[in-house]
């Protein structure tokens, strides 16, 4: 083994196990032209041998498939079994030996979309796209021709070594260089292609303020807030758009309480920036505290600050409006209740009404019927009339009263009486019992004895001639026929205002301040008759 040999084989062997051939992907059928370097050219054929991997050596016959001229490498039309290292071996003027390879791969067509040159990604307006060097070099050798396909479709009068591709927003395509040459009247194609990504176009500007709006955010103290930070930077400027917050001027830390998270959001419309500090429990101190949302763009960066407030609890307001409430029923209520209490308490002290200078003697003139009743009812009516009502208004309250069957002197003439003694009477009195049970009895209201008479001029004084007010007491239930047995004009009177019930059973009824002796108080003159008439009566 001669010396050129062994530098040979061991340059091949450090060549295979660095690897430092240049690989070639070549589509099956197309022409491939190697030319390793413009020094190498003129080489003549005898001074250099080409080897297909440890394999016979290629020929320099034009006319066959692959064959070589000094440095370079010719294959017409491609075949997958020309796949493999390719080596040549230069012995240079001074004797010393030189060697290159090659890899190729040659892959089936169809597959030419997945083995690609370089890819091309850019936002510019104008992206430029250069034929592969390969593909340019085989051309300039060889005075071919230049056309361009996108996605594998011809484009029309693009006959250069590059191509523009004008930006129209976001796309990807595979952009293809194809020469055409001619070799011994043949005509080959060798073709390169380029994955062109275009990004949309980024236009960037003064940040806008998207987030807070106010200067000012309410917040419940021992509660969590998110506040939000947001701007607009532009159109696909995702890459230079950035939200943040500061905290009186500083940044801060997680364990502070507080905790930032940030997005971008629309990276290709739109491009908005937002920050989302999240307090976790609004303090005392945090409604002394700036907050400073900044978005940043391009070249500027704008800022707003906010404070927190704490909200206006509306709680004490609905308590208090329902305690104003509460009291006003309340108050309503006791007057309501008490207003006959009240009225009673006061009546000494209120300027007297003229019913002081009436002049009249009586009180109250008390009428009653005193027939066709039910025996427990005739026992209730005189129990009332003959010790009750005189005991309490009377004795204890001072008044003067007329009372039928009382008062009535003997043989006197009983129509000048009652009339007599009604012109005298302040109030007239209406004691009312219920009707008989049964409707046997046949008298009517006007013609009982007792009383028909003093109801009919009483009801004239109080209806007509409206010269004294009715108080109205009723002893026991009234029965389902109600007070339909009564004269129309105290039903009238009745309907107008209910009467006052006499409670039989109950042990207050008999003190001057229960409450049935307190209505009828009320109703009754302010100031008794007794007190300016004394001297008359005696
Ligand atoms: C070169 O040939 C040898 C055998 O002759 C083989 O083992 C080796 O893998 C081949 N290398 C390449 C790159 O084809
Ligand atoms: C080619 O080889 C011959 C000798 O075989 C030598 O004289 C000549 O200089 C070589 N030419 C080149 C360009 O290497
Ligand atoms: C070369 O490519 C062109 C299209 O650019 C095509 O029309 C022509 O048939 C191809 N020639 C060969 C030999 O493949
Ligand atoms: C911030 O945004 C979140 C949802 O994105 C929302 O729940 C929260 O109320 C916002 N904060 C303020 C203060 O508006
Ligand atoms: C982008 O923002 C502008 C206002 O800054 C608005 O007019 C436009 O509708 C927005 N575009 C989209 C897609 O949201
Ligand atoms: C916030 O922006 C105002 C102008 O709007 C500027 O004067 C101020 O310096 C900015 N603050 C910071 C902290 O950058």
């Amino acid at each position: 083994m001669n010396f050129c040999g062994f530098v040979l084989i061991f340059g091949l062997s450090m060549m295979i196990r660095s690897s430092t051939s240049e690989l070639f992907h070549r589509p099956e059928g197309e022409a491939f032209y190697y030319a390793p370097y413009v020094g190498l050219k003129s080489i003549p054929d005898e001074n250099i041998t080409w080897y297909k991997n440890n394999s016979k050596e290629i020929s320099n016959n034009e006319d066959e498939r692959v064959h070589y001229h000094g440095a370079t490498l010719l294959f017409l039309e491609l075949k997958i079994e020309d796949s493999g290292l390719y080596i040549a071996r230069h012995k240079t003027p001074s004797g010393k030996c030189d060697k290159y390879s090659l890899k190729l791969v040659v892959f089936d067509k169809s597959e030419v979309g997945k083995l690609l040159y370089g890819r091309i990604s850019s936002s510019s307006q104008k992206i430029r796209v250069p034929c592969p060097d390969n593909v340019k070099e085989t051309c300039k050798a060889f005075k071919g021709n230049f056309a361009w396909e996108k996605d594998f479709k011809p484009l029309r009068n693009e006959d250069s070594n590059y191509l523009w591709v004008t930006n129209t927003g976001q796309t990807a395509n595979i952009y293809s260089c194809i020469c055409t040459w001619r070799h011994n009247e043949k005509e080959y194609n060798t073709s390169g292609s380029r994955n062109v990504i275009v990004k949309a176009r980024a236009i960037h500007r003064r940040p806008i303020l998207l987030s807070p709006v106010n200067k000012e955010q309410f917040a419940d103290e021992g509660m969590g807030i998110t506040l939000n930070c947001s701007g607009l930077c532009g159109t696909n400027a995702a890459s230079s758009c950035r939200a943040y917050w500061l905290i009186d001027g500083k940044t801060f830390k997680s364990t502070d309480g507080y905790s930032c998270t940030t997005k971008i959001e629309n990276p290709t419309e739109n491009t908005t920036a937002i920050a989302s500090l999240i307090i976790q429990k609004v303090t005392a101190k945090d409604f002394q505290t700036t907050f400073t949302c900044f978005v940043e763009g391009l070249t500027d960066v704008v800022n707003s600050t906010l404070t927190l407030k704490p909200r206006e609890s509306v709680t004490p307001l609905i308590i208090g409006g329902l305690c104003v409430l509460f009291l006003c029923v309340t108050a309503a209520v006791l007057i309501k209740y008490f207003a006959i209490d009240l009225a009673l308490l006061f009546r000494p002290y209120l300027p007297l009404s003229r019913e002081k200078q009436d002049g009249r003697v009586y009180d109250a003139y008390v009428v009653y019927k005193a027939q066709d009743m039910d025996k427990a009812i005739e026992d209730t009516l005189s129990s009332f009339v003959t010790k009750k009502l005189p005991s309490v208004l009377e004795e204890k309250c001072g008044y003067r009263l007329f009372i039928h069957g009382r008062d009535d002197i003997p043989g006197e003439d009983r129509l000048e009486l009652v009339e007599d003694c009604m012109k005298q009477s302040r109030r007239l009195m209406v004691i009312l019992t219920p009707g008989p049970e049964s409707q046997t009895s046949s008298s009517s209201p006007e013609d009982s004895i007792m009383g028909g008479f003093d109801w009919q001029v009483g009801l004239h004084h109080v209806l007509v001639q409206r010269e004294m007010s009715v108080i109205l007491i009723q002893l026991g239930d009234m029965g389902p026929q109600g007070y339909t047995h009564l004269p129309p004009g105290l039903q009238h009177l009745i309907h107008k205002s209910a009467p006052i019930k006499w409670p039989k059973d109950s042990r207050a009824a008999s003190k001057c301040n229960s409450r049935f002796w307190k209505r009828v108080r009320y109703l009754m003159p302010a100031t008794p008759a007794k007190k300016y008439h004394q001297s008359s009566i005696i």
